[in-house]
């Protein structure tokens, strides 16, 4: 079976630097199975952190910086892209899961401090995990966990320098 293509966006104008925040959502987007994340206001040590794990863990995973959002999303729905928001208004993600899964292109969209109205019409799934706050870091995690029901977590990283033999206990490492 092909896997999903996904994308992810993340909302939103910085108002304070939180640069942490948009470089785990970069790798944890690398990570489980997204192939790149749109921010629309960076620095670019975020694309130069991506790009060192890029080297040594392997695959092209991509930020693209700068781009507006709604441009991004025009973009996603002339491709077919479906766009799901993840916001704690939306729908259960275990009552929208099955729908989800038959997606074949998708954009995961996660805001930050402040989410325009506009957005939530603008999406075709608002999708919420738990209908408590928490983290947009925590909320794409388990979306893209759940969407690609685990299959990400099998996923072979190609063209690495190193590579982790996994082990019980200590850290094995070896070069490719
Ligand atoms: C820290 S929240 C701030 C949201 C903001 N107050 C607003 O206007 O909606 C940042 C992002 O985390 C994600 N998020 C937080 N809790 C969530 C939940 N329970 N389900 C889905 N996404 C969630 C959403 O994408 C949200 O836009």
């Amino acid at each position: 079976m092909t896997p999903m293509s996904i994308r992810v966006l993340r909302l939103g104008q910085r108002y304070v630097r939180d640069d942490r925040t948009l470089t785990h959502l970069c790798l944890v987007s690398r990570a489980m199975g997204a192939e790149c994340i749109y921010l629309e206001d960076a620095e670019k040590d975020v694309t130069a952190t991506l790009e060192e794990v890029n080297r040594t863990w392997g695959g092209d995973f991509q930020a693209v910086l700068g781009r507006p959002w709604r441009e991004v999303i025009r973009e996603a729905k002339r491709e077919g892209r479906h766009v799901i928001h993840l916001t704690m208004y939306g729908m259960p993600i275990q009552e929208a899961i099955v729908q989800l899964r038959e997606l074949d292109k998708v954009l995961l969209v996660v805001g930050g401090p402040k989410v325009p109205g506009k957005m939530y019409h603008e999406a075709d799934f608002n999708v919420a995990v738990t209908s408590q706050p928490h983290s947009e870091v925590a909320a794409l995690a388990i979306a893209l966990h759940e969407i690609q029901s685990g299959e990400e977590l099998k996923r072979a990283f190609e063209k690495s320098k190193l590579r982790i033999l996994p082990s019980p206990r200590g850290k094995k490492v070896v070069e490719n």
